[in-house]
């Protein structure tokens, strides 16, 4: 089990709200993608519910733990989560063996039992041939996928990442992402993916979050996303779409030209209309 269950949630800077209301629950092996522009609050999600920030009002619980509430606060290495940073940092100064096995030093287990669990996480993201290199003789998804298995050897709950894949070039990005959904089913967690990136959220998520400016503007499945946009900013976040302006009556939309559409929609009045590419025929 491992749910999140993110309650009223909103977040001040000063006197600047960058996270409106916001209640989800995210479910045990989940895959949720927060995707929105630059500045629309995914990473200040992602850090509320790790622990290295405190929401101003609302609650935080993983399973029927509340981690983040009016006067509970369960530090971030209490949390149980695996966490990949924006600019993921490999420590330069050691190699992949001692930085995917740092977490476990810091809590004390025992040697021979780190050895056998950082063997078999380095085998599971495919980097046991390179396990006594320094980050500086990898490449820049080798790299990555250290930060992914230093983030998986404590056996998370719960996996928070943060665009992970931004610094890669577009064909290792293709590769990572297989990956990264292999490595969540093997392992059976739940994954909280913060990407900028359509392509990525369609491919990747069991849900997505569409965000702007810290309002959230549809939780649903890509599809639904994609075929039932709730407004026009996601409608043209997601996907090709041009916007016709019409007077919508009786399933007609009245252009201002004097043609007509037909339509589904049951609303009257002046109208906009999405259309996808794929759903115009030309003669
Ligand atoms: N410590 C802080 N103090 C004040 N404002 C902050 C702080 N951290 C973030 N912000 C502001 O909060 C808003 C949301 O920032 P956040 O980092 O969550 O965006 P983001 O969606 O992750 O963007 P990006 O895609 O560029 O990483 C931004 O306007 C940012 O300037
Ligand atoms: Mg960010």
């Amino acid at each position: 089990m491992s749910s999140i269950t993110l309650t009223n949630i909103t977040k001040y800077y000063g006197d600047v709200q960058v996270i409106q209301t916001f209640s989800e629950v995210f479910s045990d092996k989940e895959f949720i993608t927060l995707l929105g522009p630059s500045g629309c609050g995914k990473t200040t999600m992602l850090r509320m519910i790790a622990g290295f920030e405190r929401p101003t009002t609302g609650e935080i619980k993983i399973d029927d733990k509340i981690v983040s509430g009016l006067d509970v606060f369960v530090p971030p290495n209490l949390r149980n989560i695996g966490m990949v940073f924006q600019s993921y940092a490999v420590w330069p100064h050691m190699n992949v063996f001692n930085n995917v096995a740092y977490p476990l030093k810091i809590q004390k287990v025992a040697k021979s039992e780190i050895t056998t669990r950082v063997e078999n996480i380095l085998e599971a993201v495919h980097l046991s041939p390179y396990i006594s290199r320094m980050p500086n003789e990898l490449s820049g998804g080798q790299q990555q996928r250290v930060a992914l298995a230093r983030a998986l050897v404590s056996n998370p709950r719960v996996l928070l990442l943060d665009e992970p894949l931004s610094n890669l070039d577009a064909k290792l990005r293709e590769t990572m992402r297989y990956e990264i959904k292999d490595i969540q089913k093997k392992f059976g967690i739940t994954v909280v993916y913060v990407t900028h990136d359509q392509t990525e959220a369609i491919e990747m998520s069991d849900r997505v979050i569409v965000f702007n400016r810290g309002i959230v503007q549809q939780v649903d499945t890509p599809l639904n996303i994609y075929s039932h946009p709730a407004n026009e900013f996601v409608a043209d976040f997601i996907g090709k779409v041009s916007f016709v302006h019409g007077r919508a009556s009786d399933g007609y939309i009245a252009l201002d030209d004097g043609q007509k559409i037909s339509c589904n929609g049951r609303k009257t009045g002046d109208v906009i209309a999405a259309v996808r590419p794929e759903s115009v025929t030309v003669f």
